[in-house]
């Protein structure tokens, strides 16, 4: 079966998760890269207010065809209780390429159900699975106890 993870990680969080995935399973790993300049104080501000009114962005070039693959692992922090925009605008980007998919979510502490219902209907249908995982779980390990159950 073959597995492309497909993320966007403003601060490694995400990151860390999707390369545990991708090691595991021997995935392709796409890192979305925003042309938007989301690091620092502005790029903060400027990161909570363009989830919030969901603008699609120009992406940084892409290494892999979602249709080629059975599932697609959908990696996203949560902004202003929003999937990030950039994840948005790669699904809009690639709108009906989707075959399987699984969404994993990062955030400090909320807004992972918001996140997960915005991803699929963007995505147009449900996941296979979905998974939330907290800063916290990340920084300190645990999260790689929760990815068993959402690999299988
Ligand atoms: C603009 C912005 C808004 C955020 N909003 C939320 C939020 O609504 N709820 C929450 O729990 N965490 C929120 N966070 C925290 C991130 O979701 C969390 O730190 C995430 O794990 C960062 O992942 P990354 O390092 O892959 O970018 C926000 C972060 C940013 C930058």
């Amino acid at each position: 079966m073959s597995v492309l993870v497909a993320y966007y990680s403003r601060t490694d969080i995400t990151k860390k998760v999707a390369e545990e995935i991708a090691g595991r399973l021997n995935a392709d790993t796409e890192e979305i890269v925003s042309t938007v300049k989301y690091d620092g104080k502005i790029g903060y501000a400027r990161a909570g207010k363009d989830a919030m009114t969901v603008k699609i962005i120009e992406l940084g070039d892409l290494k892999y065809d979602p249709s080629d693959y059975d599932t697609v692992y959908l990696g996203v922090p949560v902004w202003a209780g929003k999937a990030a925009n950039p994840v948005i605008s790669y699904i809009k980007q690639n709108e009906g390429k989707f075959n399987n998919v699984k969404f994993f979510v990062t955030a400090g502490a909320n807004g992972f159900e918001s996140s997960f219902k915005q991803m699929e209907e963007f995505v147009g249908k449900a996941p296979l699975k979905t998974l939330a995982i907290t800063t916290k779980e990340v920084k300190n390990g645990e999260f790689k106890e929760k990815l068993d159950s959402f690999l299988d």
